[in-house]
């Protein structure tokens, strides 16, 4: 995004016309951002073999996930409802890879029917489960165990995910008596072992320490006799919420882990959500009304918490830049919604450009979990969401209408 002539654009246009004609509140992606994102990932391997997974739960609406699987992407799913979007959207299941700690016996049927490429297991349960129901269908699935390699990936306490006291993977020192055991289990291929540790990581080293430890399992695991085939390090590099941040590049990220894999002759799996589309998404709201109580001076907007929850839930920060520069000075304020809660806000004591009524504002760096974690709290309608690509935009799913609120509601009578 850049100002032109004190316009804020996306790509080659200028979001105060989307907003204008898309209304508000409404997230807006940029297909090239998200692409080059994805390319960073996809061209840094180089020639050693690899999978980029986009993780669908940063955001899967449709056209992204279209846009992505057109570009060659893979996809990491953790739930069936995501293998079906995936589906939808044209994604190929042989690059599926499904994660997460509980998953149903009808969601691993969905995705043996589909034939997905791997199971990240979690526990040893699941692996019986994926055991029992590859033989009923007479399939062979193959499988990956999630190791929790007990380090600190130093990020919010709610998305990090790599210590023991978390409920992911299973404890690293367990792993090779687990795969020992599931020997005994003839509808496995046994080929892989996989790790994500947290999101949000804005150091690397973490992550490297956790690479090199599943290295480590993996040279003994073959020197067991396992053929482990490939690696899935997982996602949660960090983007930049805060104009001083620092991420980490994509590329050195990569580079950093090629440096550790070479030579191993392992396929390498990569599940990014946030680094691919968190940079490349904002959500545009229009300022209702301006407030001074005792204390406080406030923007209230018409986007809220339901929309983006990431400020009330993990403290998050969002940048706020408006769509119109007007040189009017600047002002603290905390930008709030309308929802009935003082939780309810998207910045507080923000020091930014003095805003008035009728403005539109962007909240950057909204395009990883922001509808993705969007609700119907206080019976407000999801927001509609526009993909930019180059000159022209698109709605890429409806804003929520009033009879969308009760569809599912059956009536007693
Ligand atoms: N793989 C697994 C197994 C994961 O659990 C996650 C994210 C990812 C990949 C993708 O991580 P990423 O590259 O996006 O960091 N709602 C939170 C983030 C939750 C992340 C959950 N797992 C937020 O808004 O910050």
């Amino acid at each position: 995004m850049e100002y032109r002539d004190h316009a804020l654009y996306m790509e080659g246009v200028a979001l105060a016309e989307i907003a204008e004609r898309a209304k508000t509140p409404c997230y807006v992606y940029s297909a090239g951002e998200i692409l080059q994102n994805f390319r960073a990932y996809n061209d840094s391997f180089g020639d050693v073999p690899h999978s980029v997974c986009y993780a669908v739960k940063a955001n899967g609406n449709l056209a992204l996930l279209k846009l992505l699987a057109e570009a060659g992407a893979g996809f990491d799913i953790v739930s069936g409802g995501e293998l079906f979007r995936v589906l939808q959207a044209g994604g190929d299941p042989r690059k599926i890879v499904f994660s997460g700690v509980g998953k149903t016996m009808a969601e691993i049927e969905q995705a043996l029917d589909a034939g997905i490429f791997v199971f990240n297991c979690e526990s040893e349960p699941e692996l019986g489960l994926i055991n029992a129901l590859a033989h009923r269908r007479g399939v062979k699935a193959r499988v990956a165990v999630r190791v929790n390699p007990d380090v600190d990936a130093a990020t919010h306490a709610y998305i990090s995910t790599g210590r023991l006291a978390h409920k992911f993977g299973i404890d690293i020192a367990d792993a090779p008596s687990l795969y020992e055991r599931t020997r005994q289990l003839p509808n496995l291929l046994i080929e892989g072992v996989s790790c994500h540790i947290g999101s949000q990581l804005m150091d690397p080293a973490p992550v490297m320490e956790a690479v090199d430890r599943v290295l480590g399992l993996i040279d003994r695991l073959r020197a067991s006799g396992f053929d482990i085939k490939h690696v899935d390090l997982g996602g949660g590099l960090a983007i930049a919420y805060k104009p001083e941040d620092v991420a980490p590049a994509i590329a050195a990220f990569v580079g950093d882990l090629r440096a550790r894999v070479a030579g191993r002759g392992l396929h390498v799996f990569v599940e990014p959500g946030r680094s691919i589309v968190g940079n490349a998404g904002v959500l545009l709201t229009r300022v209702l009304y301006r407030k001074r109580t005792g204390e406080k001076e406030f923007v209230i907007v018409d986007g809220a918490m339901n929309d983006l929850i990431r400020p009330a839930l993990y403290g998050a920060y969002h940048e706020i830049v408006p769509l119109r520069q007007c040189g009017r000075g600047k002002m603290k304020v905390d930008v709030v919604g309308p929802v009935c809660e003082t939780g309810d806000f998207l910045a507080r004591e923000r020091e930014m450009e003095e805003v008035l009524p009728g403005d539109v504002l962007a909240i950057c760096s909204a395009g990883a979990y922001g509808f993705a974690q969007s609700s119907n709290y206080n019976a407000r309608g999801r927001a509609a969401e526009v993909l930019v690509e180059a000159n022209k935009w698109r709605i890429v799913r409806k804003r929520e209408t009033f009879e969308d609120l009760i569809r599912n509601e059956i009536d007693p009578a």
